[in-house]
């Protein structure tokens, strides 16, 4: 996954009303805009566009509910975050892997990446995974600790992963054990 900055307005309201879906072309700006703000070494648009058809590119539509939009640096929009997985065929115990996953920074700390992340891992195992895989920064504590609290367990550390030189923990689920009502 791209490198994070941990700069959250925490203790903000839940944003229960957002809905998590399918992401879809008209989103890619957004996510693109997203992915700019809060990571510093960003995927390219185009790596966006080929994942379209992933089984789970999710976005969080802000919708209704007026939730801020613009004090952040990213222009107003229709998408607060997005997750984007997929799934390797493994001889019968399919991989699904959670590649990228981010909320924009002004509606960071409401709940968001939860959803994000448990709406993906329900897509995932509709999609015949198995066990979940992701790669997260050593210094990404936050999101090291939402991935914990899901049930992903640190599978090993790959020194060097990142191309600042920063490693990456590679953590692990087991679907099998993970209740799909979440989802
Ligand atoms: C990681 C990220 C997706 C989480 O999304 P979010 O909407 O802010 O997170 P949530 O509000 O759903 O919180 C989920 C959990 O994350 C952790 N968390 C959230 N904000 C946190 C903070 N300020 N400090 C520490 N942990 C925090 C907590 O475990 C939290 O659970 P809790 O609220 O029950 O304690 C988001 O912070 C983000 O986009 N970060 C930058 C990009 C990034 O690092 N992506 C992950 C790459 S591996």
């Amino acid at each position: 996954m791209p490198g994070g900055e941990d700069d959250a307005d925490g203790g903000a309201e839940p944003a229960s009303s957002v809905e998590i879906r399918p992401a879809t072309r008209a989103d890619l700006l957004d996510v693109f805009r997203i992915e700019k703000a809060v990571f510093e070494q960003p995927w390219p648009f185009a790596a966006f566009e080929r994942l379209l058809e992933a089984p789970a590119f999710l976005v969080a539509d802000v919708g209704e509910t007026g939730l801020p939009a613009g004090d952040d640096g990213v222009a107003a929009g229709n998408a607060l975050g997005y997750v984007v997985a997929d799934v390797t065929p493994n001889h019968g115990r399919d991989i699904g892997h959670v590649k990228d996953i981010a909320v924009r920074p002004g509606a960071q700390g409401r709940g968001l990446g939860r959803r994000l992340l448990r709406e993906s891992l329900g897509e995932l195992a509709a999609a015949g995974a198995a066990v979940v895989k992701l790669e997260v920064r050593e210094s990404n504590h936050r999101a090291q600790s939402l991935y914990a609290d899901e049930g992903f367990e640190p599978a090993r550390r790959i020194q060097r992963y990142y191309a600042d030189g920063e490693a990456a923990f590679v953590m692990a689920l087991d679907l099998n054990s993970w209740p799909a009502e979440r989802a």
